[in-house]
């Protein structure tokens, strides 16, 4: 049995033609659903949902095999622990840094409001940046219009959102896609299911 965890939402949606294209169907919607373990149309492989920001950690740890996850939380995970065999070019957009449409710049120490610590935190010392880093779960776009931050990070697509809250984007820290992930272990014990995946996977990408 090969276990893949993966989100609800977007990344459920993009990722759904490609593992198709697998054999792989869920049998239920997860939408609907109120399972958090759905077989699949291959006896083989059942998928897990959970949250995005838990992938690489059901998978590091051998709880799920193999996973989907974006590249911004793979970099704020830390990626050690897994395997990234394949970038399967869904869910892009880019982590950039925004702040108050015409904004001064700030003297000194700034402030950053982000879900994404570890990531805002090396990013601003690799500038030499000295940034009090403001960890927030959510609705990032809200800190610097309420004081709370001078400037978040965030992912950005269409821009819609910042400019829906008077905000403007400023820098580009990274590209983002999803990515596939494997647990390490599952790699020995579980090869040639796992390649005969990615090859299956491999083609679905490159025919779309
Ligand atoms: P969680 O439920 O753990 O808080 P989330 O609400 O951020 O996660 P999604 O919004 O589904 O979950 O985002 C999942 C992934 O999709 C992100 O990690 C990112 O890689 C990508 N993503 C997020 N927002 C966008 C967007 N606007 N356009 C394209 N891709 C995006
Ligand atoms: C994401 C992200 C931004 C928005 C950017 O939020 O956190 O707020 O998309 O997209 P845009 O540039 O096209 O407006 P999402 O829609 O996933 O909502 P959530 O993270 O709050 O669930």
């Amino acid at each position: 049995m090969l276990t893949i965890a993966v989100s609800k939402g977007r990344i459920f949606e993009e990722a759904m033609p490609l593992l198709a294209a697998a054999g792989i169907s869920p049998l239920e919607d997860p939408e609907k659903s109120r399972k958090l373990v759905l077989p699949t149309s291959r006896d083989d492989v059942q998928l897990v949902i959970i949250r995005a920001t838990d992938v690489p950690t059901f998978v590091e740890y051998g709880a799920a095999d193999l996973g989907i996850a974006g590249k911004d939380v793979l970099v704020e995970h830390g990626a050690d622990g897994l395997y990234e065999p394949m970038d399967l070019g869904i869910a892009a957009c880019r982590l950039m840094t925004a702040a108050k449409v015409g904004a001064p710049p700030v003297s000194g120490r700034i402030r950053v409001a982000t879900k994404y610590v570890k990531t805002a935190q090396s990013y601003f010392a690799g500038l030499g940046v000295q940034a009090e880093i403001i960890k927030l779960y959510g609705s990032m776009e809200l800190a610097p219009l309420v004081g709370l931050a001078d400037y978040i990070v965030d992912l950005v697509d269409t821009g819609n959102t910042l400019k829906a809250n008077g905000l403007e984007p400023k820098a580009l820290i990274m590209q983002i896609t999803s990515r596939l992930v494997v647990n390490k272990a599952a790699m020995k014990i579980k090869h040639q299911a796992i390649k005969n995946l990615l090859a299956q996977l491999e083609t679905a990408i490159n025919s779309r």
